[in-house]
């Protein structure tokens, strides 16, 4: 479903997603790199741990919720960058 239309990037950044090293384009926010990669869900919810992905891309539905280095971010809204570890949030454990 996505794919990159422009080939033209010279520089490249690599950082891992769970454990999975993804090289991005220098420039690309951490989820365009991710979508490029092919990774389409980024976290589940936490109450019935559906999946849930990027949507909009411009910082409004918080679907694209990851943990950079222990803190919870957009990944929309923040640059990929060399070295980075990036995972899914945790999913919360159901109350009894
Ligand atoms: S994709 Fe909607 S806030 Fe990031």
């Amino acid at each position: 479903m996505f794919e990159r239309i422009d080939h033209s990037a010279t520089a490249q950044v690599r950082f891992s997603f769970n454990g999975e090293t993804v090289i991005g384009n220098a420039g690309d926010s951490i989820a365009a790199a991710l979508l490029a990669a092919g990774h389409k869900m980024f976290r589940k919810t936490p109450t019935t741990a559906a999946p849930r992905g990027p949507f909009c891309m411009m910082g409004s539905c918080f679907d694209c919720l990851v943990v950079v280095d222990g803190e919870t971010v957009q990944a929309c809204q923040i640059p990929a960058l060399d070295g980075l570890v990036v995972t899914s949030p945790p999913v919360p454990k159901a109350q009894p």
